[in-house]
């Protein structure tokens, strides 16, 4: 439909609402329980206190819920007075409330707005994991069916991606973000805005880029804390994702948690509608988080909830995500004459026209159970999502032991999580069941070559019990391998998930190192959301191998035995870089030198008490085979403004078998006015190679991607030396200089 013709239409509806029915499109729910039993009332999250805390046992909680019911507020909805509800997730729930909707005076239908943070029912890697793969095919594939099932489902519109850098593996929700890098992240954001939105067989599905801006670098890694961030940092690190998704045309950006720089993001004007409005020229509209509307009265600013509406609708938040400050307190402020009916009118523009454009006004939706069955979770689904998972996976260490040898025959795979179905699932997976997950064990034992016996013993978890060691190093014996799977279980990243120590919870870290002492090889397997500090692992020779998997989902287990197989050769490269201790966070690749670097002598700058280097950098991952790199070339030593740089490398394949290679090309300003990182990503491409095979890896990059911005935020590009590298990682590679001259 052609946004003449849509608007038009838009302003027909806003002519013809009354001031409640605009103000019920700006007003978006989730369900609630209620009690079924007058006289009682519904106090759920106080019942999941209570038994969290031991006041109540877990059957009187459940004797309670059984005594609520779901309120799906179909008289509220039939009023007018709802638009979007959040995270509704039942197929059949999702028909009722869309049904109420078409009983309103306008029959407007309603926006489901859904978390698909990585597949719908079929549930893929995290997006931290997702982003390992450093493959935009990848994440098309992935997005296509998370799109085609929510779409069947009922699902109109994705509260994602999420395009928070996160440069601090204490922070939870690091677990969700495309990663530390900015130009990665900006790749990602376009790749996953255009393949939520295009128009393809199954329409447009309308997503968010998430959490506008700098949620990542909250204070201290703490959830949801402050955030002081300098404009140019800003604009150089947490912006530049946003940018893309907004160039791709992003339908709506749902504003931050946290005050930045002393403005809750929810109500502030100057990040809501100079930035993002006048500055990105974003067209679609703001959603705040949960409850973040009346959050502003805790972070201070607001002095009470009806303050709070007021505000962030007047910052340019438009809808408010379940606070319902705006059904409360929006008509009283009309009245008053607090807040103009033309800022009304001009939030529920932004919402129509996505309405319309995203095709909700044309396709209510129609429910059929019987596809939905046939689609969801089908074996098509479930093979990409095992596919997509193997090129997640990052190898860390590698001593020889994998891929298996033939000469294994005996293989105990230990560790609670290697039978966790929920942790290997993962964070944000909510809408997929962990009925649907492969364990670890399964996954070997059903790949296994045949004459290959697999044993599972549990040993230890992640508890402090070490009450299994004894009978795991028993078993352990006896086997021609171990493979431990360790790590984190679902809940201890994601969100409200921060930790101050990264190391391996529980007497998992105890358990391994027994497990090493061995005369037995042993692969660690780890299963977690963010880097931890394995260092003791990493240099201990018993570990033969530490294979990172993050959380797989549903197809994690026959993932793992292809990878570990060797059915395929590992490919990930880390998008975050792995600290030697959790005291060193935030720790990320791309900062600018200090004026002491170097680490031999007392004063430079280091720590005393651990290496100046990270565990494992970003861009690293090895593979079963070798890459060598040589005879770098640019095409000019000595570049002008409007010129394009042609660099090139030859990767050759040096060993035994097949893979794929992430060639990395990174610059380095040397002078310039503002301190310039060390290394900054620029280009990369994702290359296969037979043994023996060797490619030509060629980048252009244009002089204007050579700037930076200023002090005063302007963004320049400032003559002078660059050093261009191009490497497997961001700590190595072949480097050559040239001069950007006017
Ligand atoms: C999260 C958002 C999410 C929303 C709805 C919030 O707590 O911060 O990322 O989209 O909940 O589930």
């Amino acid at each position: 439909m052609e946004a003449k013709n849509i608007s038009e239409k838009v302003e027909y509806l806003l002519s013809i609402m009354t001031l409640a029915e605009k103000i019920g499109q700006l007003n978006q729910t989730g369900t609630t329980m209620v009690s079924a039993l007058p006289g009682i009332e519904a106090d759920i999250d106080g019942w999941v206190s209570d038994m969290m805390e031991g006041r109540i046992s877990q059957e009187e909680f459940s004797k309670r819920m059984e005594l609520c019911r779901e309120d799906l507020k179909t008289e509220q909805i039939e009023n007018g007075g709802i638009g979007s509800f959040v995270n509704l997730y039942d197929d059949e729930k999702i028909f009722q409330v869309q049904q109420a909707a078409m009983k309103s005076r306008l029959k407007i239908p309603l926006f489901i707005g859904v978390d698909v943070i990585r597949g719908y029912r079929t549930i893929f890697p995290t997006p931290l994991a997702m982003s390992c793969s450093w493959d935009m095919d990848n994440y098309r594939r992935m997005i296509k069916i998370a799109k085609k099932e929510a779409k069947v489902c009922g699902v109109n519109w994705v509260f994602g991606p999420m395009l928070d850098i996160a440069r601090d593996a204490r922070w939870g929700r690091i677990v969700e973000s495309p990663g530390e890098d900015p130009y990665l992240a900006s790749r990602i954001a376009k790749t996953v805005v255009n393949a939520f939105q295009e128009n393809d067989a199954y329409g447009r599905l309308l997503c968010t880029a998430k959490h506008f801006l700098a949620y990542g670098a909250v204070s201290g890694g703490q959830d949801y804390n402050t955030v002081d961030v300098s404009e140019r940092t800003l604009y150089e690190t947490y912006l530049p994702p946003f940018r893309a998704a907004v160039d791709a045309g992003v339908g709506s950006v749902m504003s931050a948690f946290h005050d930045l720089n002393g403005v809750p993001c929810t109500c502030s004007h100057s990040l809501l509608t100079d930035l993002l409005r006048g500055e990105l020229h974003f067209q679609g509209f703001v959603v705040s988080d949960a409850e973040a509307v009346k959050q502003c009265v805790a972070h201070g600013v607001a002095s009470d909830e009806r303050d709070a509406a007021k505000m962030s609708l007047q910052a340019g938040n438009d809808i408010d995500m379940s606070s319902l400050d705006y059904s409360r307190f929006l008509p009283d402020l009309v009245d008053k004459g607090e807040v103009s009916v033309s800022s009304i009118n001009e939030a529920v523009r932004r919402v129509l026209y996505a309405k319309f454009f995203f095709g909700i006004m044309d396709e209510p939706y129609r429910y059929d159970p019987g596809k939905i069955s046939d689609t969801v979770l089908c074996r098509k689904h479930r093979i990409a999502a095992r596919e997509v998972a193997e090129k997640s996976a990052v190898l860390l260490k590698n001593d020889g032991v994998l891929p298996i040898r033939d000469s294994v025959k005996h293989i105990l795979v230990t560790g609670g999580l290697a039978e966790d179905r929920a942790a290997l699932l993962g964070p944000w997976a909510f809408t997929g069941d962990k009925e649907s997950v492969v364990t670890v064990t399964d996954g070997i034992r059903n790949n296994a070559p045949s004459g290959v016996t697999v044993e599972f013993c549990r040993g230890f978890d992640t508890s402090d019990s070490e009450s299994g060691f004894e009978e795991m190093i028993k078993k352990a014996e006896k086997s021609d391998l171990v493979i431990a799977v360790v790590g984190e279980s679902a809940f201890m990243s994601g969100e409200a998930a921060s930790k101050v120590n990264l190391n391996l919870p529980g007497a998992q870290e105890k358990a391994m190192l027994q497990l090493a002492a061995l005369s037995v090889p042993c692969i660690a397997v780890l299963v977690s959301g963010r880097p931890l500090t394995i260092g003791k692992l990493q240099n201990n020779p018993g570990i033969g191998a530490i294979l990172e998997t993050w959380h797989m989902g549903c197809e994690s287990g026959n993932a793992m035995a292809d990878l570990l197989f060797g059915k395929c050769n590992p490919s990930g490269k880390l998008t975050v870089t792995f600290a030697n201790e959790a005291a060193q966070e935030p720790m990320y690749y791309n900062h600018p030198n200090t004026g002491k670097p170097g680490g031999k002598f007392k004063f430079t700058s280091k720590y005393q008490d651990a290496p100046v280097e990270p565990l494992y950098p970003f861009g690293y991952g090895l593979s079963y085979t070798a890459f060598a790199y040589s005879g770098m070339r640019v095409s000019k030593k000595k570049l002008e403004l409007g010129d394009t740089l042609n660099c090139e490398i030859c990767v050759r394949n040096t060993g035994l078998y097949a893979g794929e290679e992430i060639v990395q090309m990174y610059i380095r300003d040397v002078t310039a006015s503002c301190a310039r990182p060390v290394r900054e990503l620029k280009r990369f491409c994702k290359i296969k190679l037979e043994p023996g095979e060797e490619k030509i890896c060629s980048f252009a990059l244009h002089a204007s991607e050579l700037g930076f911005y200023r002090q005063d935020c302007t963004y320049t590009v400032e003559t002078g030396m660059f050093q261009i590298f191009i490497g497997p990682d961001s700590s190595k590679g072949e480097m050559l200089e040239i001069e950007l001259c006017d």
